[in-house]
C-alpha cells in the first residue's frame, strides 16, 4: 500500500511495507523523477552491500532510496554519491544527537566502532550508459539490542545509544534536509567539496586495516584518501595501492 504524506517539501513516497526500499525504485524507476524518494519505517527483504542482508523487525525504522537521475549525466559525480551522502548522515547525527560518528571507508556510519547506518547505491543502465542511481539508506533508529544482537557486525541504534524511541518521518526530513543542504555544490565540485569532512571522520587513517573484497581478505596499512575518494594503503611490501571497491573488515589500534 503506498500512503503519501505530501506534507513535506521533498517528493516522498511512503510505502507501509516493503521487501527493499532499493529494489522498488529499481523496479519503478522509469516513472520517478530525479531526486524522488521512496521510505517505509519496515522493510522485510533488506540489502547491504556484497549481497548481504539488511537486518529490520517490526520496530518503526528508517529505509529511504533517493532516485537520482540528473540531466547532465556527464560530469555527475556518481562515483563519489555514497561518500556524500555519509557526510551528510554524520554531520545530522551530530548535530540532532550530539553524536560523534565516523566513517568506515567507504560509506558505513559508525557511533564508538559500532554500526548504525548503511549505504547502498545501484546503477541504473540503459544501453550500456548509466542514466541514473538509486541511492539507498538505512539508518537504525528503533532496533532494540534483541535485534542488533542478530546482525552478524557489531550494530547501534539511536533507541540504544539514547535509551529512547524517535519517530522517524521527522528524521526521514531532517536527514533530507542535510542531504539537499549542499548538494548542487556537490554536484559542481564532486568529492573534492566534501573530503576535509569526510576526511575528519575517517578514523582508520594510519592504522592496520583488513579489506576484503569478494571473498579475498588482504591487511594493509590505511594511507590517505585522495581528492577522487579512492582510499590509498600500502600493503607488506611497501607498496602503494588505489583500492576502488571492497570493504574494510577490522581496523587494528
Ligand atoms: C550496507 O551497509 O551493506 C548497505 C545497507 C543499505 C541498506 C538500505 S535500507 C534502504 C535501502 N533498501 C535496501 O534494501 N537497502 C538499502
Amino acid at each position: 500500500m503506498v500512503v503519501n504524506l505530501n506534507m513535506s517539501k521533498y517528493s516522498i513516497i511512503t510505502l507501509e511495507e516493503v521487501s527493499s526500499t532499493n529494489s522498488y525504485a529499481m523496479d519503478n524507476i522509469r516513472f520517478f523523477d530525479d531526486k524522488t524518494v521512496i521510505f517505509t519505517s519496515h522493510q522485510t527483504d533488506g540489502r547491504g552491500r556484497y549481497d548481504r542482508k539488511w537486518i529490520g523487525d517490526e520496530s518503526e525504522n528508517l529505509y529511504m532510496s533517493v532516485v537520482i537521475k540528473p540531466k547532465d549525466i556527464e560530469n555527475y559525480p556518481f562515483a563519489n554519491l555514497t561518500q556524500y551522502l555519509s557526510v551528510a548522515v554524520c554531520s545530522f547525527l551530530e548535530k540532532e544527537f550530539n553524536l560523534n560518528p565516523k566513517i568506515k571507508w567507504p560509506n558505513d556510519i559508525l557511533i564508538d566502532g559500532y554500526k548504525i547506518s548503511g549505504i547502498l547505491a545501484e546503477s541504473y543502465i540503459e544501453k550500456n550508459k548509466i542514466k541514473g542511481v538509486v541511492l539507498g539508506l538505512g539508518l537504525n533508529v528503533n532496533l532494540p539490542f534483541k535485534t542488533l544482537e542478530k546482525i552478524d557486525q557489531k550494530a547501534t541504534s539511536l533507541s540504544v545509544i539514547k535509551n529512547k524511541n524517535y519517530n522517524v518521518e521527522t528524521i526521514l526530513e531532517k536527514i533530507l534536509d542535510s542531504f539537499f543542504e549542499n548538494y548542487n555544490q556537490f554536484i559542481k565540485e564532486g568529492f573534492i567539496y566534501i573530503k576535509n569532512e569526510y576526511v575528519n571522520r575517517c578514523d582508520f587513517l594510519g592504522k592496520e586495516i583488513t579489506i576484503k573484497e569478494a571473498n579475498l581478505k588482504k591487511n594493509y596499512t590505511a594511507l590517505s584518501i585522495k581528492d577522487n575518494g579512492l582510499l590509498v594503503v600500502k600493503d607488506e611490501l611497501e607498496n602503494e595501492i588505489e583500492i576502488i571497491t571492497g570493504d574494510i573488515l577490522c581496523t587494528q589500534i
